[in-house]
């Protein structure tokens, strides 16, 4: 979201560490697997280069989309695809993120695709998260807080968050709203970097009515694979289940 209001000569850079993180991601990749398939800018590139090794290398995989983007994308690279009602057991899902702690706990929903990518991740045996720099954290919350609720309980749920959110809560795209591929909007709740107890807050926000679901991802991710301007680095979870 608001990360990429940067200079062009900026924006080349990130791109490139997305691109960087994205592809070597594709090393937890078996022949065989069924993916979640994450939505995103960093991720596109994993969905890409997934593309690449099945029309280069015959790789074999089915894929399960997070978001009508990534169904389009994955479609038109010729990735086969499964609803997730249909998929069963999902291998791995690597996906975006907007920020990860130390804990490996994620804010995700920038891309307003939050609820089906945690459907996803949580049929997930395991997940991967994919990331430049800017987006570790060492406490989550400095990025706003996504999440998703029914159209019609907007006003509801805006005026029960102001009473849990420490400042302000903004609906995304104001007078005309972003919706999400489920037909809701997202509410960006800012926290400041507060959030040091992400279960405890996910269940107070879940609680109230008319939340669809938050963009905390709580002891879901098992590895970061994490692009600097100097290296990729891969940080595995230690007792997650890629550890
Ligand atoms: C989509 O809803 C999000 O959860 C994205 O995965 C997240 O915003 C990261 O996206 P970028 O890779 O585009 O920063």
């Amino acid at each position: 979201m608001m990360r990429d209001t940067l200079p062009a000569g900026i924006v080349d850079e990130v791109e490139a560490l997305k691109r960087e993180a994205g592809i070597a991601a594709c090393s937890f990749v078996k022949g065989g697997m069924t993916l979640g398939l994450g939505t995103g800018s960093t991720v596109r590139y994993t969905v890409l280069e997934l593309g690449r090794m099945i029309a280069e290398e015959d790789l074999d995989v089915v894929g399960v989309s997070t978001s009508e983007a990534t169904r389009e994308l994955a479609e038109g690279l010729g990735i086969p695809l499964l609803e997730l009602g249909d998929a069963g057991r999902i291998d791995l899902t690597i996906d975006g993120a907007d920020e990860f702690d130390p804990d490996f706990q994620l804010i995700k929903g920038g891309g307003g695709a939050l609820t089906r990518e945690k459907r996803v991740a949580a049929a997930s045996e395991a997940m991967v998260v994919v990331a430049d720099d800017r987006k570790q954290v060492p406490v989550l919350g400095r990025f706003p807080l996504p999440l998703e609720v029914g159209a019609a309980d907007v006003s509801a749920v805006s005026e029960e968050l102001s009473s849990i959110c420490s400042g302000q809560v903004s609906l995304r795209g104001g007078r005309d709203p972003y919706v999400t591929d489920n037909g809701g909007h997202i509410l960006d709740c800012e926290f400041g970097p507060t959030i040091s107890e992400p279960l405890d807050l996910e269940h107070r926000i879940l609680s109230v009515e008319g939340v669809v679901e938050v963009g905390l991802f709580v002891d879901m991710c098992d590895a970061v694979v994490m692009s600097t301007p100097s290296e990729v680095l891969t940080m595995v979870k230690r007792g997650g289940r890629l550890g």
